[in-house]
């Protein structure tokens, strides 16, 4: 081949091939034309095969100009590929009938439970008070649940009435725990005071379900053993407790009570926060709401976990989740905690 048929064959080629990749209709008529160019048996690709037989001399014009036409060439066929692929997503999302501006649909979403709300808002402030989260079995020994506590074996809190006795196959009789104060004597038994607990969970009465009784429930433990801990402390704590739960204004007061487990032993009051103490349906005209139970930890109750109360004194209390939560949402039914219907649990 001459090198004038070269070039001739050079121009033949871009004539012929820049004419078709313009007029090519889709991006796979475009690669067909890239392969009959450019491939390995293109007609270029054939052409430049020529190459090896010319002179030095004529090298120097006919190589640069088969390069110049294969960049040519790649370039026509890139630039035509992405207008093609442009126009045909173009085509696409005009068939499909797509409105970009419209909303997203709402993902239906969980939330929490408003017995775990309330929960939640009790122990977060009792975690800045300083407590810290402990727990126990549900399914416990008579030991735990009253012997160590001083609850002594005739005493009607473990009657059968009260207490679920559980067949576990165990020889110790077990019991489904009555109160979380079993925590009191799980934690006591293996930690050494200074300690400041909180044991949130569920316990378990034989109690018929009613507006005010559930058969299972939740309480709120506490806990604080250290030297020279006393009443004051007790009564300071559980007023900042319940002034971070119900508001700065709430006023709480201490009756005397029993309990085995403490001595002295107090309930405590809550000032009725639906009527600021004046009286009306909700405190029973009494201007004011039982709210727990607490006391100094009896003496006994160390020494049986191992603790020596000439050296350690401590407080323990005991709230009901669910009443405190029937006061902070309003609720007057405690059924409503466990039926779980939607249209309940969606306003919380
Ligand atoms: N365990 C008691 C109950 O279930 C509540 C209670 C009262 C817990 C006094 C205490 C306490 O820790 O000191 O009714």
């Amino acid at each position: 081949m001459t090198l004038q048929e070269f070039k001739e064959n050079c121009a033949q080629i871009q004539r012929e091939y820049t004419e078709k990749i313009t007029s090519a209709a889709d991006v796979a008529s475009v690669e067909e034309l890239r392969v009959a160019a450019l491939g390995r048996k293109g007609a270029l690709t054939e052409l430049l095969k020529n190459l090896k037989d010319f002179s030095i001399e004529d090298k120097k014009t006919a190589g640069p100009l088969g390069n110049a036409l294969k960049n040519t060439l790649t370039q026509a066929i890139e630039e035509k590929t992405a207008a093609l692929q442009t126009k045909e997503l173009n085509e696409q999302l005009n068939r499909v009938d797509l409105d970009l501006t419209l909303p997203a649909r709402p993902v239906p979403c969980g939330k929490r439970h408003p017995l775990s709300v309330a929960q939640k808002r009790m122990t977060d402030i009792l975690s800045k008070l300083g407590f810290t989260w402990a727990e126990g079995p549900w399914v416990e020994d008579e030991k735990h649940n009253f012997d160590m506590l001083n609850i002594p074996k005739h005493h009607p809190a473990r009657d059968a009435q009260d207490t679920f006795f559980a067949q576990t196959g165990s020889p110790v009789s077990m019991v489904l725990r009555t109160h979380t104060s079993n925590v009191q004597s799980r934690y006591m038994e293996k930690h050494q005071p200074p300690l400041r607990i909180m044991a949130p969970g569920r316990v378990f009465r034989n109690d018929s379900l009613d507006a005010t009784h559930s058969p299972v429930f939740h309480q709120i433990e506490g806990l604080y053993v250290d030297k020279n801990v006393s009443m004051a402390d007790l009564k300071r704590d559980l007023s900042a407790f319940m002034k971070g739960l119900l508001g700065d204004k709430t006023e709480i007061r201490f009756r005397p009570s029993f309990f085995p487990f403490t001595e002295p032993s107090a309930e405590v009051d809550v000032k009725c926060v639906f009527c600021a103490g004046k009286g009306c349906p909700v405190c029973k005209g009494s201007g004011w709401i039982e709210m727990l139970g607490a006391g100094v930890v009896h003496p006994n109750v160390l020494k049986n976990c191992g603790i020596d109360p000439e050296k350690y004194s401590g407080y323990a209390f005991g709230m009901g989740v669910e009443r405190l939560a029937m006061m902070m949402m309003n609720i007057n039914d405690i059924r409503a905690f466990y039926e779980n219907d939607l249209r309940l649990l969606n306003q919380f």
